[in-house]
């Protein structure tokens, strides 16, 4: 493989956060801060440019904020298009992603989604989290939202963005993405993770008290054949897979894969079915979903 390939990355070299209790699977490494930069920038092009649908004002003085942040690309995007009297905090549960550099009315702090400090009761007029089907246990996701309903000012907004998980099959054509699939499966329901978030988020936010949901799908498409935004998706998905590969071959590979040379090949079967099968319902969807905490 070629273009921004890290395949010759001996798996042992990834770092991977250490949170007590957290089942987070992927890294929290240099190539991992890339990817999530890459990932930005294909689903800002996947929604027309835009990385907040909600129709939210932000006026002086309001404060936004980001929940597993990352890298805080998403905050730093909207730094860039907003007034500077609005504050933003980024919460994540390690500090490794951080940027070292960032404008003054943006600042990072270590803390869970579903621990968030009691005193932010009522602040946020906006607050966003992005991609956290590979975090949150199935019994988190309730904690997380009633925790982003408390520090939401009444009448505030949230958005949420999240991707489908690969299901299990069967793939026609696509022997290697099958087994692909069957296996992270295995990693998400070994961790208790919610794989398929993306589909319950909608009926978890009417749960948690949100009024006014509201939500847009994108279809993203896998490889070359989808000119450069498919390209860039498929090195996006395909790093994902590869952050996946320690924890899968901690847990014994699931009856998949027992080596990392196994792991790789697979993965590189994967690659090659993308580009011979020109999108498939099966292809993963963004969902953003914005709703408003009731006045
Ligand atoms: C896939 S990354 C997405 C980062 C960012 N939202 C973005 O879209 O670029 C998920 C992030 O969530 C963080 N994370 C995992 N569990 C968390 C939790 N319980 N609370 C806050 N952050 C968490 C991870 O450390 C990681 O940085």
């Amino acid at each position: 493989m070629s273009d921004g390939d890290t395949n010759s990355i001996d798996h042992a070299v990834r770092k991977y956060q250490t949170y007590p209790g957290s089942q987070y699977a992927l890294p929290t490494d240099l190539v991992e801060q890339e990817r999530l930069i890459l990932q930005h920038e294909t689903l800002k092009k996947l929604f027309g440019n835009k990385i907040l649908l909600a129709p939210v004002d932000l006026g002086e003085n309001d404060k936004v904020l980001d929940v597993g942040t990352g890298t805080g690309i998403w905050m730093l995007d909207l730094a860039a298009s907003i007034d500077p009297s609005v504050s933003m905090v980024g919460v994540n549960i390690e500090t490794h992603l951080f940027p070292t550099s960032h404008p003054k009315n943006v600042e990072f702090r270590v803390g869970s989604v579903t621990d968030l400090p009691s005193e932010w009761s009522d602040t946020f007029w906006l607050v966003h989290q992005r991609l956290l089907m590979a975090a949150l246990q199935i019994s988190e996701w309730p904690v997380a939202l009633r925790e982003i309903y408390r520090v939401l000012r009444p009448g505030g907004w949230m958005q949420l963005c999240e991707s489908t998980a690969f299901s299990e099959g069967p793939y026609p054509n696509q022997p290697c993405l099958e087994k692909f699939a069957g296996m992270y499966r295995c990693l998400a329901n070994s961790r208790k993770l919610y794989a398929d978030c993306a589909e319950g988020l909608p009926n978890m936010l009417e749960a948690a008290g949100f009024v006014g949901i509201q939500s847009q799908s994108q279809r993203a498409n896998l490889s070359k054949w989808a000119g450069e935004l498919g390209d860039a998706n498929r090195m996006n998905f395909v790093g994902v897979f590869r952050g996946f590969k320690t924890p899968i071959l901690k847990a014994g590979g699931f009856g998949y894969v027992t080596s990392e040379e196994e792991y790789d090949a697979l993965l590189e079967g994967v690659e090659r079915e993308w580009e011979e099968n020109h999108g498939t319902r099966k292809d993963p969807e963004f969902i953003i979903v914005w709703a408003r905490k009731p006045t």
